[in-house]
């Protein structure tokens, strides 16, 4: 039993729900994350793979590098938790999920209303105007240009960028109004995105925190897992399901 703390009377079908995500939660499904000790930023310059610098510098590298995570990503499928959410989402009707992934694995798990604050890896855009472009498989390593004489990039948010700002203000009046948060599989190291649990938890959510490794929310959430997500999430959803019902 992991809510013998939790008092579950005080949620009920039209709580507002967030699932709030980070790389962890598709490590399961054998997705690298960033800050683990084999994670990307473990081996490479985050300076040099992710942001505008780098970019410019060597756009062969940049494009070469998302090319290779969206090959893995494509191999990959949504994991346990990702297919808790959905089973959440049918229990809670009033749940969105904010992720910072890019990998689109919530959407292929068939959660909904999702909020992808760093983009997505299979969407590229101009550098320049910003417009959205298709771009075949084979082309996606090289380096494209828009008719504004702009480079094709990816459609993500690298370091020194702002998140798109609809979303992120929606994002965080939505956790301000919510009765239950689980922030799951973040390092919660990159602002603004890591201030979402503490926006929440201060606004008066009940926040649940689910990661193999304390995080700097940990001291503040009301109940911190240290598992992995693919185990603890399902066994939430058990127990909250079986209360609720
Ligand atoms: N289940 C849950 N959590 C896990 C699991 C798992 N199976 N495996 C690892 N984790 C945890 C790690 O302990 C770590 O705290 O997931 C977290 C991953 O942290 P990061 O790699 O820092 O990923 P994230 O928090 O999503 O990074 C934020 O940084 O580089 C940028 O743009 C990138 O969106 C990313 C942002």
């Amino acid at each position: 039993m992991m809510l013998e703390n939790m008092r579950l009377d005080r949620f009920t079908r039209d709580s507002r729900v967030v699932f709030f995500t980070g790389a962890g939660i598709s490590a399961e499904s054998g997705i690298a994350t960033f800050r683990d000790p084999d994670g990307h930023w473990s081996k490479y310059d985050p300076m040099k793979l992710a942001s505008q610098a780098g970019f410019q510098e060597d756009p062969e590298l940049v494009l070469g590098w998302y090319a290779d995570r969206r090959e893995a990503i494509r191999k990959a499928k949504p994991n346990a938790a990702h297919i808790s959410i959905s089973n959440f989402q049918k229990l809670f009707r009033h749940s969105i999920v904010i992720t910072q992934n890019v990998d689109g694995l919530h959407e292929r798990a068939g959660n909904k209303s999702i909020y992808e604050l760093h983009g997505n890896i299979h969407r590229h855009k101009c550098n320049g105007c910003g417009k959205q472009v298709e771009l075949s498989n084979k082309k996606m390593r090289m380096l494209n240009y828009c008719e504004c004489g702009g480079k094709i990039r990816p459609d993500v948010v690298w370091f020194g960028e702002s998140l798109p700002l609809q979303m992120i203000n929606e994002a965080f009046e939505t956790v301000s109004s919510c009765d239950l948060m689980f922030t799951i599989g973040t390092s919660a190291q990159i602002y603004p995105a890591a201030q979402l649990p503490f926006e929440a938890k201060s606004k008066g959510a009940y926040v649940i925190e689910i990661n193999p490794e304390p995080t700097p929310f940990s001291p503040k959430a009301d109940l911190s897992i240290h598992d992995d997500a693919g185990s603890a999430l399902p066994k939430f959803y058990e127990e909250i399901h079986a209360q609720l019902n």
